[in-house]
């Protein structure tokens, strides 16, 4: 797919809320219930990440390490020139969720739950105070922000971890940012994956 298609997918929704495609959900639902057999070559990881951020890598569970292959792979494919940093995001994009690993059933509750009652990032109150049930719509809020702390300390530079902080970000139109077709690139690639 080229970049102009991919920001053509991303352009019309920037800034506004994406609407949920059940079909490509389950799709995800199914890959990650069908983890364990399908195959994982890590060497894509191998060869970006330095030892620390390889490790990092390796303590996410076989489907998001898989999704975040495909993720690579994608970003990979939307354009002839794919900058370190964008790469090295789409490998560790989701690295956020070791804080706090969901089940299959959890992500299917948090999606849901977002469609029925929508939180900004910074409406929650302290991780002590989240109620059991609206825990994984948390984790799926706050995996972001999680993901650029652990990225940051395992050495990953700013942009790299820019991209990793605002993978969820919609980007509104009317205020550019330089790093902003990276981000479409990687959020577009995530939505497919
Ligand atoms: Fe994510
Ligand atoms: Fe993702």
């Amino acid at each position: 797919m080229g970049m102009e298609s991919a920001e053509l997918a991303m352009g019309g929704k920037a800034g506004a809320k994406a609407p949920r495609d059940w079909g490509r959900r389950l799709r995800q639902g199914v890959r990650s219930l069908l983890a364990p057999v399908l195959p994982l070559d890590v060497s894509p990881a191998r060869a970006l990440l330095n030892d620390a951020q390889f490790a990092l890598f390796c303590r996410m569970r076989r489907a998001e390490q898989q999704h975040a292959l495909r993720v690579h792979a994608t970003v990979q494919e939307q354009a002839e020139e794919t900058p370190l940093e964008l790469a090295r995001a789409a490998l560790l994009h989701d690295i956020g969720k070791i804080r706090c690993p969901l089940s299959v059933l959890g992500k299917t509750w948090a999606v849901l739950l977002e469609d029925w009652r929508p939180r900004a990032s910074n409406q929650w109150p302290s991780p002590e105070r989240v109620a059991f049930w609206q825990r994984p719509q948390y984790v799926m809020s706050q995996h972001p922000a999680w993901g650029a702390e652990l990225a940051e300390e395992a050495g990953l530079d700013e942009r790299t971890c820019w991209l990793i902080a605002e993978h969820q970000t919609p980007l509104p139109r009317w205020h550019p940012h330089p790093d902003g077709t990276l981000l479409q690139r990687l959020q577009a690639a995530d939505r497919q994956q």
